[in-house]
């Protein structure tokens, strides 16, 4: 899935792509490549996000995307970026059946018809789901939509997109897509675990910064998504209040002990795991299937102990899963032995890679 707001329906699939994935904490990005049937991971990196107030500049985003592209050391001008969940709606509507372009055509002028707001200076892109979810169309069900179909809506503030394209160009760089960063995760996991995505019924939850997203997926449909106000700076914050030490001292007793502020941990991911499991329910009770397991991504994800709390909280078995497991490795060797313990951060950077490959 691209959604990747630029009218590009048409275009040509890249060889390669520079992914950058602008958290809130941490930047990801990789560069991806064709390689026969499939990609190579060629290089790697992780960023501290630039400091800024409300939006980011299109001079910082500059200044950052060089940094970036120095750390990766790119062949390719080309670039993926994310808009976060906060920048980027992605909604489930029903339009008419129509071309893509005149989808989006009716979304910008009566947003409030099909998504309940309005939502002006905005640019949006569609991704139709096949009806039957698997690709097969069942007449029976068409003939009952009369004409309708089901659309994946992607939205993002024009301003935020020009500022996107003109920060890479400043950046000597040229932006190919801009991914709504949930999707991020869903591409990847597609490629990942091509098996449970297109059988399972199953929960992606990617625990960033500020936010965590929750995408449930059915046999390869997505069919629910929410973001959650929490993340790993919650966690940190409760540490750093409850024993009463820095916010600096709570992170590293948080990654490095975390066994030793475990009812901390406990109590502040209780919250987190029930704004989980009130989606799973709700699509449960909606789909009348169960999901059978969430997978987990994000920087949190890399601890056992942050996993096993929110498994007990969502009753169901979450596990990690990696991202980057499809793809050749072609990093350099220094790179090679750190990747284990970060590709659970690169889900979203992989996906926004994918999306335009
Ligand atoms: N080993 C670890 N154990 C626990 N937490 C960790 C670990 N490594 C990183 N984190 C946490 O992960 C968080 C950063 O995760 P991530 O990079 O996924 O966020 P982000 O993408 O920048 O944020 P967002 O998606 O909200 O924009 C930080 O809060 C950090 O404390
Ligand atoms: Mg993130």
């Amino acid at each position: 899935m691209a959604l990747g707001f630029f009218e590009n329906g048409a275009r040509r699939r890249l060889d390669q792509i520079l992914a950058v994935d602008l958290g809130s904490r941490a930047t990801k990005a990789v560069h991806l490549q064709r390689r026969g049937d499939g990609f190579s991971l060629t290089r790697f990196a992780l960023l501290d996000a630039p400091i800024f107030e409300k939006t980011m500049s299109p001079e910082m985003l500059a200044e950052h995307l060089k940094a970036v592209n120095q750390a990766v050391q790119a062949k390719t001008k080309m670039v993926s970026l994310t808009a976060s969940v906060n920048d980027a709606l992605v909604r489930h509507v029903e339009m008419p059946r129509m071309p893509v372009e005149d989808m989006r055509l009716i979304l910008k002028h009566n947003s409030r018809g099909y998504l309940q707001q309005d939502l002006t200076n905005y640019v949006f892109d569609c991704h139709v789901i096949p009806a039957g979810g698997d690709g097969k169309v069942e007449p029976a069900k068409v003939a009952a939509n009369q004409g309708k179909q089901k659309v994946l809506v992607a939205g993002a503030k024009k301003q935020l997109v020009e500022d996107f394209v003109e920060g890479a160009k400043h950046a000597g760089l040229v932006a190919d897509q801009i991914v709504p960063g949930l999707i991020g995760p869903v591409n990847a996991f597609e490629k990942a675990m091509p098996e449970v995505f297109a059988k399972e019924v199953v929960a992606l939850v990617d625990i960033g910064f500020k936010c965590t997203s929750i995408c449930i997926l059915q046999e390869g449909e997505l069919i629910l998504s929410r973001v959650v106000g929490m993340g790993g700076d919650r966690l940190t914050t409760a540490i750093s209040e409850t024993m009463n030490i820095s916010y600096a001292e709570a992170e590293g007793i948080k990654v490095g002990m975390p066994g030793e502020v475990q009812s901390a941990l406990e109590s502040v991911l209780m919250p987190l795991g029930r704004e989980l499991r009130a989606s799973i329910d709700f699509f449960e009770h909606q789909q009348d299937r169960p999901v059978a397991a969430a997978y987990l991504t994000g920087g949190s994800a890399r601890s056992e102990l942050i996993l096993q709390c929110l498994q007990h909280e969502l009753m169901i078995e979450c596990k990690t899963w990696n991202p980057v497991s499809f793809l050749h490795n072609g990093l350099p060797s220094a790179q090679a032995a750190e990747l284990e313990h970060v590709s659970a951060q690169l889900a979203v950077a992989v996906g926004a890679g994918l999306a335009a490959l």
